[in-house]
């Protein structure tokens, strides 16, 4: 079906890149994965362009010889987005990765897509600046990678998500066509909206080459909490009560036993007493720059958590202690991964129905016999359901398990939610796009990939 890269082709290519064209075995596999549970797929090529002008040529090129093209960024996605099914070339923005200019007169900046998200983050708060968008995974994934997944994180809950700081795009079109899709501005009623068309649109509609990103000040003070609650249901039921309080923390983090525990030991950091009777915890932080009136946000928070069963709350007492509660959280998805085999799934529901959707994944659990751990960001009522193998058979996980989770994301549907708040579709959650939208918007979204890519050869079989 795709051209595969024959010695001609890898000729063209390496008089392109030189020795940015890697064709050996011992490279192609090791970009043959990405963080999504044990998947390996190996591309034909790897190229490591360092301009626009190269990813150009690449892509005219694998469009005129209909070579499949496989976008990748730091590789650390969560739904196979990245994985070249078909072979072909895997496109990396590894060496696009320069931060342009930091504008601080209209708080913004121009980066390139291979820039470490927590690399730029770093950059802009020299300059007093805030790009709040962090996911687990910001020490290494690449704001790239962000913007084709539209990544959220805990500060989500309060800043919004990739998308809400995304303000102008240069891509490279499927057949070479460089193009801007918007304006470097802070309101835009111009057309259609091509810039969040390509937000979170997985590199199936085009190579994004520079970003321009809005920026906001950086808070000066944070709060954190950790309160232990008896019931997890219980700890999901305060979630919403404390918005409905009129506070928005700037994290409200839900983590079940197991899943600070094996964090705990994954991290060898014990210097937090969980005890067994903590079915879950919530990690609650407000931010801002008046520490009065963060002290009066946390007041509020303890009211609303004293009409829930609480043990004793742990408030972090220094910057050392918030850098452990954030770790301890951040390392959840890597320590389940240490502990067994397991599937992840990123549920999330409108965030009052947070309470339905466990006891929800549970009843499914029971039912179907497999354990969970959730944890996840709750205030966006997004949980991250980890179906752990342990000891079920392969029998059950390769044919059965796929029921289990429709049957959980038609109960998300359902509850007004959908099937994926952060990590995309990409490989793996692509069988279950009918859940998520009825057979007209799939033919529209088709329709509009094929306006894009007419010949299919972006990271063609993901999303839809
Ligand atoms: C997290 C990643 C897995 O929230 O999204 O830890
Ligand atoms: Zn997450």
């Amino acid at each position: 079906m795709f051209h595969q890269p024959n010695s001609e082709d890898l000729q063209f290519f390496e008089s392109l890149l030189g020795n940015r064209c890697k064709s050996d075995l011992e490279t192609r596999e090791a970009y043959n994965h990405d963080h999504t549970e044990d998947l390996h797929f190996t591309p034909h090529v790897v190229l490591l362009p360092e301009t626009t002008e190269e990813v150009s040529k690449i892509l005219a090129y694998c469009h005129l010889n209909h070579i499949a093209v496989t976008p990748a960024g730091a590789r650390t996605g969560l739904s196979g987005g990245c994985l070249p099914i078909y072979g072909g070339v895997l496109l990396s923005s590894e060496k696009l990765n320069r931060i342009i200019e930091i504008d601080e007169k209209n708080a913004q900046v121009l980066t390139e897509p291979g820039v470490i998200t927590e690399e730029l983050q770093n950059a802009v708060r020299a300059k007093g600046l805030f790009y709040p968008p962090d996911p687990a995974s910001k020490g290494s994934c690449f704001i790239g990678g962000n913007i084709a997944e539209n990544s959220g994180g805990p500060k989500a809950v309060k800043y919004g998500v990739t998308k809400d700081y995304v303000l102008n795009l240069e891509v490279v079109l499927a057949d070479g066509t460089i193009m801007w899709t918007g304006a470097n501005v802070l309101k835009n009623a111009t057309g259609y909206n091509l810039t969040q068309l390509i937000v979170g649109s997985e590199g199936t509609l085009a190579f994004v080459t520079k970003i321009v990103l809005k920026l906001i000040p950086h808070p000066t003070q944070t709060m954190l909490m950790l309160a232990p609650f008896f019931d997890a249901q219980m700890a999901c039921e305060a979630v919403a009560s404390i918005f409905n309080a009129g506070i928005t923390p700037s994290g409200m983090e839900f983590m079940e036993k197991n899943a600070l525990q094996w964090s705990q030991s994954f991290t060898g950091d014990y210097s937090i007493e969980v005890k067994e009777t903590h079915a879950a915890h919530l990690l609650i932080e407000v931010d801002g720059f008046d520490a009065e009136q963060l002290m009066s946000e946390c007041e509020s928070i303890l009211n609303v958590l004293e009409r829930f069963e609480t043990d004793e709350i742990l408030f972090a007492e220094s910057e050392a202690q918030k850098n452990t509660l954030w770790s301890l959280r951040s390392k959840v998805g890597e320590a389940v991964k240490v502990q067994s085999i397991y599937k992840e799934e990123d549920t999330v529901v409108p965030r009052y129905e947070l309470p339905k959707l466990l006891k929800t994944v549970k009843e499914i659990g029971a039912k179907y016999g497999f354990e969970s751990v959730c944890y996840g960001h709750a205030g966006d009522g997004n949980l991250h359901v980890n179906i752990i193998k342990g000891t079920l058979s392969d029998e059950f996980w390769n044919e059965q398990l796929s029921v289990a989770i429709r049957e959980l994301f038609s109960a998300v549907v359902a509850m007004g939610g959908t099937i994926s708040g952060e990590h995309g579709i990409g490989l793996v959650q692509k069988p279950y796009m009918d859940l998520a939208f009825s057979p007209e918007g799939l033919n529209l979204m088709r329709g509009i990939k094929r306006i894009f890519d007419p010949k299919g050869i972006l990271n063609p079989g993901k999303v839809c």
